[in-house]
């Protein structure tokens, strides 16, 4: 089987920024009590004139720039999200007319919540398989702003908007990612409705019960995707968390004894940004030469749907 490895990483950041003082002009809270409980200083929101395909757009661009590889070498684009601008066109539909990718990529969103990106790296894995052309653009990009309540404190203090993309290379002789998903439908704790007549289409989160969720989903990927690959916490160049609550990491970080160098958090600058955050953490990363050629890193999401997963991701 062929497995694919990160070329080039690239992210679009809204300009808005939104402190925690800025959210204690709309709900009951404060800079301590969203620091203390999450981690989160402020966030990025679409400002006027913006709009999450120029984020999408931005960043694939910048992925594809540092990758060093030009849009006619592109064989698909997935673009996970849950908040494109448009149901149809997609956002990977406007992506390909955006970069000018040839006609015949495939192109289309998929939403798998906060674990977006890794189900759209590992359906990447699948389709660059089948492609002639060996890149392929895997982006993760959401506007939040425009699905949060407002006048639920417990929820609109987390999230951001944003977006982060990775050119991957596919190869015969690359490792796979041996991504690990999984998913227990139910909408009892977490659901943004949409379909629903007469419900306005805001997220709905018992944050008490997904934080639960969230903390024993995180070692279960990890020790899923560890087993899979017959590696150790050692082998490991980097953990990449997605970014919903500082308190999920810590835990995890604590209970695999993961070294200060390798893990990082970014929630405090951008909040929660669904499919957006593991493709911003590792934009960052990349950007500052914590990985690059050769770094063996764990990714690890989980989110609504529930859905959850793990993989381990190489840099070429
Ligand atoms: N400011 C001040 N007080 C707030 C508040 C806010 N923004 N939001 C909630 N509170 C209050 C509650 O009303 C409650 O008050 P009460 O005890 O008088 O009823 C108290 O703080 C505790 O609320 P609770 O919801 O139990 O807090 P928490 O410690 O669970 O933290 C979250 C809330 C949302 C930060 C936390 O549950 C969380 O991060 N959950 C996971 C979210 C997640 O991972 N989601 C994404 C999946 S992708």
């Amino acid at each position: 089987m062929n497995g694919i490895k990160i070329r080039g990483t690239g992210r679009g950041v809204p300009s808005k920024v939104v402190t925690n003082a800025d959210m204690a002009k709309i709900v009951e809270t404060s800079d301590e009590w969203i620091t203390t409980r999450t981690g989160i200083s402020h966030r990025h929101h679409l400002a006027e004139g913006e709009t999450i395909t120029d984020m999408t757009v931005l960043a694939a661009r910048r992925a594809l720039e540092n990758a060093g590889v030009t849009p006619d070498q592109i064989g698909a684009c997935v673009v996970a999200t849950l908040t494109a601008d448009t149901q149809v066109p997609s956002a990977a539909c406007r992506v390909q007319r955006e970069l000018g990718l040839p006609h015949d990529t495939v192109c289309f969103d998929l939403n798998a919540a906060c674990t977006g990106f890794l189900y759209a790296l590992h359906t990447m894995e699948c389709l660059l398989g089948a492609s002639e052309r060996k890149f392929g653009l895997v982006i993760g990009a959401e506007n939040l702003s425009r699905i949060t309540n407002w006048a639920d404190r417990g929820t609109c203090i987390l999230f951001g908007d944003g977006a982060g993309a990775v050119v991957v290379e596919c190869s015969p002789a690359y490792e796979s990612i041996h991504a690990f998903l999984g998913c227990h439908g139910t909408d009892e704790m977490l659901r943004v409705p949409g379909v629903e007549k007469g419900v306005p289409s805001l997220v709905y989160m018992e944050g008490t019960k997904v934080f639960k969720f969230a903390v024993e989903a995180v070692p279960y990927c990890i020790d899923q995707v560890l087993a899979r690959t017959g590696k150790t916490v050692d082998d490991v160049d980097f953990f990449v968390f997605h970014q919903a609550n500082a308190r999920i990491i810590d835990l995890a970080v604590r209970k695999y004894r993961i070294p200060q160098e390798k893990y990082y958090k970014n929630i405090n600058e951008y909040g929660n940004t669904s499919a957006a955050s593991i493709p911003l953490v590792i934009s960052e990363l990349h950007e500052q030469g914590k990985v690059g050629p050769g770094s063996r890193v764990l990714v690890v999401g989980f989110g609504g749907g529930l859905t959850w997963g793990g993989a381990l991701v190489e840099f070429a």
